[in-house]
């Protein structure tokens, strides 16, 4: 088990309520373990039963971090392969405060360039879906109230869907996001943000308008604004206006 599985283990012991571990004797060192840049939290302490050397856990996500302790972490992250091609990382952009996330899949080739989320085309329709349904619906909304950021941080080349343990290593930076903002809801967009937020396995036509969980935040599914971009898929385009109601109606009221 790496660093990072080891330290997702935990938090999943820590959601449990269980506060304290223990290593077996002669069991696996923890030396090796990468040291992280992220504050040292105690919320659960090892304790060593035998002489071994005390185990040098990787950190917890700190209750009450901040999206920038979060942002200085992932420094210049080259914990996967994703980072070989990307010019910068795209770590989210908006309100930190924002009662509405949204989460895409990952960096084009546009947010790549510039550093944030959402900018090339399918950014620009994601920007006119919130802004325009927000006015009809007599919502008060800019897309700067809202916060936008993806499962994986950096492009995937040629734009391809990230894999399976990109997503693992990248998602929980995303996992941390979440914890510090904690809004009230947030909106996957397209199949690998809902599959990521919710593990099921169906294809987003399947979830699309419904409500799921992230731990205890609701989550509305709908495609991706990339999808509804191709002309022939404008059906598709009235269906994500329609989820997008209900999360905008979900958390302004
Ligand atoms: N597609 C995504 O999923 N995210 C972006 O930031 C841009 C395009």
């Amino acid at each position: 088990m790496n660093a990072e599985e080891l330290r997702q283990q935990l938090e999943y012991y820590r959601d449990l309520g269980i506060k304290e571990v223990y290593r077996r004797p002669g069991g696996a060192s923890g030396a090796g373990l990468p040291a992280c840049a992220a504050e040292p939290t105690a919320q659960i302490q090892t304790t060593v039963a035998s002489p071994a050397p005390p185990v040098a856990l990787p950190p917890l996500a700190p209750a009450g971090e901040t999206l920038f302790q979060i942002l200085e972490d992932i420094g210049d992250c080259r914990r996967c392969r994703l980072h070989e091609g990307r010019n910068k990382i795209v770590f989210g952009v908006g309100d930190e405060k924002a009662p509405l996330v949204f989460v895409g899949e990952g960096p084009g080739a546009d947010e790549d360039e510039q550093g944030i989320p959402f900018v090339g085309r399918a950014g620009q329709l994601l920007t006119q879906m919130i802004e325009n349904t927000a006015k009809k619906e007599g919502i008060n909304l800019k897309r700067s109230d809202v916060y936008i950021c993806n499962v994986v941080k950096c492009r995937p080349p040629g734009n391809r869907t990230p894999e399976p343990d990109e997503m693992e290593i990248c998602g929980q930076f995303l996992y941390r996001q979440l914890l510090a903002m904690h809004p009230k809801a947030i909106c996957a967009l397209g199949g690998t943000a809902a599959r990521a937020l919710t593990g099921r396995k169906e294809g987003v036509t399947k979830m699309r308008g419904r409500w799921f969980q992230w731990k205890d935040i609701p989550v509305m599914v709908t495609y991706h604004p990339s999808f509804l971009l191709r002309p022939y898929n404008q059906d598709a385009k009235r269906e994500a206006w329609e989820d997008l109601k209900k999360a905008l109606h979900f958390v302004y009221g």
